[in-house]
């Protein structure tokens, strides 16, 4: 392991890029930050470099002037990086979906993949743009085309998924604090296929026992993105809270890729689900797949190739996936998995569609 952390952000001037950027110059374990976008670099930059912690900042802004196919820019931030965070595409405005961003943002995450898989395919490669569902396959296959595709490091980020869950059961329990509850949240990141596991908190919880609070509740988490969209009315989605959560997801792996967990965490906290190419040589995917089988047996669906799973990290990545979550699903979150199964699958053949159209 080297002694430096070098970070770059993909999209660093946008409405994640920038609070994002800043949690990150935060960090007491990054030693450089890379900041790359295709606009107002220079200035987000210029502003973060008054912060007086030790965290470098060096920035970098395409160059329209070259040939396309050419980025030197880009190149330059890729260079050296152990950790890259893509929160680089547009988002929604009312009235769309995930999927409506799917043309412009597969282009983008095609050329950012591209870049990434010739000069930097060691990192690990931390994707935000939407839809995550569809854009994790394109990274895989173009990296996967390099020959450089590693499944232990290239992570859809799904964090805000369970920090939503968090955040909504603590409102409806009477003197709890979100930080009380870390909900494991499956399936993939977008309306039906969020899955959150609340039958696997540690406690039950009585108010759940009504069917409409506790179904209520699973729809704020899996359309939790619109309320934003709609509130925003026509100026983004959510950014602020998924600089929060792509922040916390960072650390958690951070804390396996400096083994810091047995001094700084309990186990539980060190564990967090991510959307994720199912490869059979991660550790626990034996078991994960063979509980799958069980699961979709009877239905016609296919086991899936991606999916959002609780996992824990180590320097080399994904340490192991947790599967234990199938067999204590409870008989509603057993039904929503399967539903979110269907989604997923399209989703995965629209990403594998745009790269071999
Ligand atoms: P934004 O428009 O504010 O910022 C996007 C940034 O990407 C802009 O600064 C833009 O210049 C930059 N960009 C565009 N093309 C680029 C390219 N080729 N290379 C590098 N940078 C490029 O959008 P935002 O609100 O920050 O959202 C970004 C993406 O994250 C959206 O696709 C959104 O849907 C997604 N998102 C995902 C989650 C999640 O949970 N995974 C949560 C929120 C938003
Ligand atoms: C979210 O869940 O907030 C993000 O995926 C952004 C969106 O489009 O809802």
């Amino acid at each position: 392991m080297s002694s430096t952390i070098k970070v770059t952000v993909l999209g660093a001037a946008g409405g994640i890029g920038q609070p994002l950027s800043l949690l990150l110059k935060l960090n007491p374990y990054i030693t450089e930050l890379s900041l790359y976008d295709v606009v107002n670099i220079p200035g987000i930059a210029a502003d973060l470099n008054h912060i007086d912690t030790n965290v470098k900042i060096n920035s970098f802004i395409r160059d329209n002037n070259e040939p396309k196919g050419t980025n030197t820019q880009l190149i330059n931030a890729l260079k050296g990086s152990d950790f890259i965070i893509i929160p680089a595409g547009i988002p929604r405005k009312p009235g769309m979906t995930r999927g409506d961003l799917f043309n412009i943002n597969a282009s983008i995450c095609n050329e950012l993949a591209t870049f990434i898989a010739i000069h930097s395919p060691n990192s690990f490669i931390l994707v935000i743009s939407n839809p995550v569902n569809s854009t994790i396959p394109i990274f895989r296959e173009i990296l996967n085309n390099y020959g450089v595709f590693n499944p232990l490091k290239l992570f859809g980020v799904t964090a805000l998924d369970n920090v939503r869950s968090n955040t909504f059961i603590s409102n409806l329990i009477d003197n709890s604090l979100p930080k009380d509850f870390n909900v494991p949240v499956v399936g993939g990141h977008s309306g039906h296929s969020i899955v959150p596991l609340f039958s696997q908190l540690d406690k039950s919880y009585k108010i759940l026992d009504d069917n409409n609070i506790y179904d209520a509740l699973i729809h704020r988490v899996q359309y939790g993105g619109d309320e934003i969209v709609e509130a925003k009315n026509g100026n983004g989605s959510s950014t602020l809270s998924m600089a929060y959560a792509s922040n916390k997801f960072f650390n958690i792996i951070i804390n396996g890729y400096l083994n810091l967990d047995n001094n700084n965490n309990n186990n539980n906290n060190c564990q967090i689900s991510s959307y994720i190419y199912l490869d059979d040589s991660i550790n626990g995917m034996k078991e994960l797949k063979t509980g799958l089988m069980e699961i979709l047996k009877g239905t016609k669906l296919e086991i899936p190739k991606y999916l959002a799973i609780p996992m824990n990290f180590d320097i080399n990545g994904i340490k192991n996936v947790d599967y234990k979550w199938i067999d204590k699903m409870n008989e509603k979150e057993k039904e929503l998995f399967v539903i979110a199964v269907g989604f997923i699958n399209q989703n995965v053949e629209k990403g594998l569609n745009f790269v071999y159209k």
